[in-house]
């Protein structure tokens, strides 16, 4: 679909991928509501990436908070057509470690935000999208989610994050199948490693070390390069159902023990 005045959630929009990715919409021509849990972050991003861009403060790990951010939304640009939820948080911990088993609330908590948390914005915004008129293509609307190559190549430490993101992916083409005769796609993006504010408190050995682990090209993921797969993935309507690595060609390893 178009990205020219539609109507855009970008989750996680205060930073990172979800920033660049609200930055490309806005720059071709989307209303965008950025969703975030950081307020601060948030309302300077709106006012940074100008245009029709409104903050809306909103947890996505809370189906009420998202609904109540749905809402504002539509008063604000009447209606939704793109949802991109780039909101989610990492989190490596052993579960039997040298200070004992990992609390309990560990694994459901980063469930929660990263794979509850992706459904409840399909949750919210499924009805609004339905009732948009398709476009010459047939299209209401279209959703890309973000997992991560660790639902595949998951890290010692990583069992909720992996589980989190491997869930993600296998809910893709159940989502894209059940709203196929409503003509809404849905997408999964599934990074490597890129350079935000998430890997920003390494040290620069440790990065250089996460450098030379990738192929080619042989650096960390730029948050633009995340958008413009995001926006592609808006443009071609014939990609749906789908989980693309966006990697450099890295496969994770087994790592240290
Ligand atoms: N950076 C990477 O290398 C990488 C790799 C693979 C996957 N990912 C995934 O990409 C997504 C974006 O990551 P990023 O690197 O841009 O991280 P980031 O930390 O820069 O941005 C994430 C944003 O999500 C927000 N957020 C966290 N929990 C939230 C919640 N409950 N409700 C609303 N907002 C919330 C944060 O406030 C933050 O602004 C995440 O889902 C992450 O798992 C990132």
């Amino acid at each position: 679909m178009k990205t020219e005045n539609q109507v855009a959630i970008v989750t996680g929009g205060a930073s990172g991928l979800g920033k660049a990715t609200a930055q490309a919409l806005v720059q071709s021509g989307a209303k965008v509501a950025l969703f975030d849990m950081n307020a601060e972050n948030g309302a300077k991003a709106a006012a940074e990436l100008g245009g029709e861009t409104i903050f809306v403060p909103a947890n996505v790990a809370d189906h009420t908070s998202v609904d109540d951010a749905v809402a504002q939304v539509r008063n604000a640009f009447g209606t939704v057509h793109i949802v991109a939820s780039c909101a989610g948080i990492g989190g490596s911990t052993r579960i039997l470690g040298k200070k004992g088993l990992v609390a309990p609330e560990w694994f459901p908590n980063i469930v929660n935000v990263n794979l509850v948390g992706t459904f409840n914005l399909v949750r919210s915004t499924v009805a609004l999208i339905s009732e948009n008129p398709p476009d010459e293509g047939g299209e209401r609307g279209v959703y890309i989610n973000t997992a991560s190559i660790a639902a595949f190549d998951g890290q010692i430490g990583q069992a909720a994050y992996s589980a989190s993101k491997g869930g993600i992916v296998s809910m893709t083409l159940t989502l894209a199948r059940e709203f196929a005769n409503t003509g809404i796609r849905v997408m999964t993006i599934l990074p490597g490693i890129f350079d935000t504010p998430l890997l920003g408190t390494l040290p620069p050995e440790a990065k250089e070390r996460l450098n030379k682990q990738v192929p080619f090209p042989s650096r960390l993921g730029q948050v633009e390069e995340y958008a413009a797969l995001a926006l592609h993935i808006i443009n071609n309507r014939y990609l749906n159902g789908e989980s693309i690595r966006l990697d450099g060609a890295l496969r994770m390893g087994f790592g240290r023990r």
